[in-house]
């Protein structure tokens, strides 16, 4: 039997009010990572404030776009060293908090660029632990970068845009605090929303998969599948959307068992699309059970069972499930009707297989693909062809 690990270095702060106890997290030259709209609803304002508490000294760096590139890590980076900053505290969506966690490993190592991160392939760069404290306050709920080790950071130093995985370490702490998601516009909610079931669906069958991400990942399911649609029409700090901020951070957590195929090729619809991350993964998730169930019927069929799907065939029942959840959010069930049309698919798809192929995520997938299976696969999403299961 393979030996499996598992630890959760972040420390997690959560519940109502949970921000204010950010001043005894802080250290005394606090640099702040936030969204724009963080800024424009007064929540930057806040953190700085509490940090300023504590008597530190703030600056803040919130030119944080979707998607974000290296050179906009390393305009980051160049800020932070001319800063001297012993804290970082991202305050956002996944973009924020993965440019936060760059940041911070780019500024441990100073002999190695954020173009040499990138470069450096899946190797995880040599760092320094507990030089500089990083804190993640999420303001969506469903990328786990909170609690994840690593960060998605688009490069087009190579001409078409790549997304590549960085690992980069987890933050010291996060704040999971239902003031901030509680701003999220409702296509925000859903897409997010459903970016954290793919990774608890995807880590509860993947290679590396165990009982404790499992037990992790079955919960996060089940609250998705219950809260998500509420959360997404009910705009505030309600129960739906608390419920789906900690189902988010718990569902981050299970990533440390790996993702598989659906993260692989959703990687590459964002860039060639302009799909969110989580949108994108709503329109491959059922067609990627179907395709694995082959191989991980029994991991699958015992998440039926968890989650109370049943019948004569709960695999095919669960994928059904994860295709109807899209509908009940709001979102819509095929590339095509996402307005990704024919002949745009069949123009990025060469590039998309190629890339999807190299993708770390394959290789926890429980199913290894050929490139004619990637292929089909991006036609299933496309018109919403859901295999025999
Ligand atoms: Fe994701």
């Amino acid at each position: 039997m393979a030996i499996l690990s598992f630890s959760m270095p972040t420390e997690i702060h959560l519940g109502n009010g949970a921000l204010d106890i950010l001043p005894s997290l802080c250290g005394q030259r606090v640099l702040v990572v936030a969204d724009p709209a963080m800024t424009q609803l007064g929540f930057t304002e806040r953190v700085c404030a509490l940090a300023q508490q504590a008597g530190a000294a703030t600056t803040v760096f919130d030119a944080i776009e979707p998607d974000p590139s290296q050179e906009l890590c390393a305009a980051g980076v160049e800020l932070a060293e001319d800063f001297a900053l012993d804290t970082i505290i991202g305050v956002g969506g996944g973009s924020t908090l993965d440019v936060t966690k760059t940041m911070r490993a780019a500024c441990e190592t100073p002999a190695v660029t954020v173009a040499e991160l990138m470069a450096a392939g899946f190797s995880p760069p040599p760092r320094q632990t507990g030089q500089i404290s990083c804190i993640a306050i999420p303001s969506t709920s469903g990328t786990g970068s909170e609690v994840s080790r690593g960060a998605v950071i688009t490069d087009s130093s190579a001409g078409a845009p790549v997304k590549r995985v960085l690992f980069t370490g987890a933050p010291d702490a996060a704040i999971i605090d239902p003031a901030f998601p509680a701003t999220m516009p409702p296509h925000v909610a859903a897409d997010t929303g459903y970016d954290a079931l793919a990774h608890a669906v995807e880590s509860y069958a993947s290679a590396e998969t165990h009982r404790l991400t499992q037990a992790l990942a079955s919960d996060a399911i089940a609250t998705v599948l219950a809260q998500l649609p509420a959360s997404v029409q009910e705009f505030g700090n309600t129960p739906a959307r608390y419920a789906m901020h900690v189902a988010a951070t718990m569902a981050g957590a299970t990533m440390r068992a790996g993702l598989g195929l659906c993260h692989a090729l959703s990687h590459q619809i964002t860039p060639a699309f302009g799909i969110s991350h989580g949108r994108a993964n709503a329109l491959l998730l059922p067609h990627i059970v179907a395709y694995n169930a082959g191989v991980a019927g029994d991991s699958y069929s015992e998440l039926a069972a968890r989650l109370g799907i049943g019948g004569s065939n709960p695999v095919a029942a669960l994928v059904g499930t994860l295709a109807e959840l899209r509908t009940r959010a709001g979102m819509p069930a095929s590339l095509r009707e996402a307005g990704v049309t024919k002949e745009q698919l069949t123009q990025a798809l060469p590039q998309m297989v190629a890339n999807g192929s190299r993708d770390p995520n394959v290789a926890s997938n429980p199913r290894q693909p050929t490139p004619e299976d990637i292929e089909a696969l991006y036609w299933d999403a496309w018109e919403d062809r859901r295999a025999e299961v």
